[in-house]
């Protein structure tokens, strides 16, 4: 039993320290360095709007513009930290502040942009620009890297689990999308999207939230994954797009299929 729980807090361990690595940078230490370096152009509250901005043409970047923000990952913006802008008031820290310090500066920015979305309380849309990236048939999942079909219902009917596999193959015969290597999700793979559903408050109709932030045909019924139910052939887990109930079905029932591709 003690051996058990020693090998649990040494998962979690891991864990941890996994997710502080991901997150690169340190938020709070990277306010003092702000603080020093830019405020005096991007102003104290990230607005771009800093003592020295008055002269500068273009204008600091205002970083608590969500949509400007949104379309910056912490590379973009730790690349333009450490190179500058050539013939801007933004300079390269290259030579200034240690690569670490420029991560920390890094995640302290992209806190105005956090605080910004969490006032315009209620529009669920914007955080949802935050997460995944859409394009014409795919949408790119940030946190996950996984690539969805933004249609969750290409085949516009519901299937047997055979017929799903059938029906991605096809898929990958005729290229959709540009790609050979859709595939039939995990049980795992399918709960990233419900638990999101579930973090944004939804109590419920994860379809419609899915719909209404940019996927298509996201249906309020089931949805196979290529997972055996607990070691069974004859049943695969399923996930309830409505409020993520997951459970085994029978092989030979119908649920709809939500390719994906990619993956950490
Ligand atoms: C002398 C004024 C000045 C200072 C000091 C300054 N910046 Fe800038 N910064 C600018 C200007 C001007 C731009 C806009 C450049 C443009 O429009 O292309 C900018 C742009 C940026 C961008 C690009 C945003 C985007 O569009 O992707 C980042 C990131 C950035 N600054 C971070 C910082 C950080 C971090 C510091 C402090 C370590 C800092 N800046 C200090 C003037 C400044």
């Amino acid at each position: 039993m003690l051996k058990k729980l020693n090998i649990m807090v040494l998962a979690l361990a891991i864990v941890f320290a996994i997710s502080a690595c991901s997150a690169k940078g340190d938020a709070a230490k990277g306010k003092v360095i702000y603080v020093e370096n830019c405020e005096i152009c991007h102003g104290n509250a990230g607005k771009g709007d800093g003592a020295a901005s008055a002269v500068l043409n273009p204008k600091p970047t205002d970083f608590t513009n969500t949509a400007l923000m949104s379309k910056r990952t912490a590379n973009d913006l730790f690349k333009v930290v450490t190179k500058g802008v050539p013939n801007t008031g933004m300079a390269p820290y290259e030579k200034m502040l240690s690569e670490k310090e420029r991560w920390d500066v890094v995640a302290y920015i992209r806190t105005f942009a956090q605080k910004a979305r969490s006032s315009a309380k209620g529009d669920a849309a914007k955080e949802d620009d935050e997460r995944f990236i859409f394009s014409d048939l795919t949408v790119k999942d940030k946190e996950t890297r996984l690539i969805w079909t933004r249609d969750a219902n290409i085949a516009d009917k519901e299937m047997t689990w055979k017929d799903a596999f059938k029906f991605v193959k096809k898929l990958n015969k005729q290229k959709y999308a540009g790609y050979s290597d859709w595939r039939l999700p995990t049980i795992e793979e399918l709960k990233t999207l419900t638990h999101y559903a579930k973090g944004q408050g939804n109590k419920g109709y994860y379809n419609d939230l899915f719909n209404k932030i940019g996927f298509r045909n996201v249906e309020a019924y089931s949805y196979w994954s290529s997972s055996a139910y607990d070691g069974s052939t004859a049943y695969a887990w399923i996930v309830f797009m409505v409020a993520g109930h997951v459970d085994g079905l029978n092989k030979t029932f119908t649920s709809y299929v939500w390719p994906v591709r990619g993956g950490k």
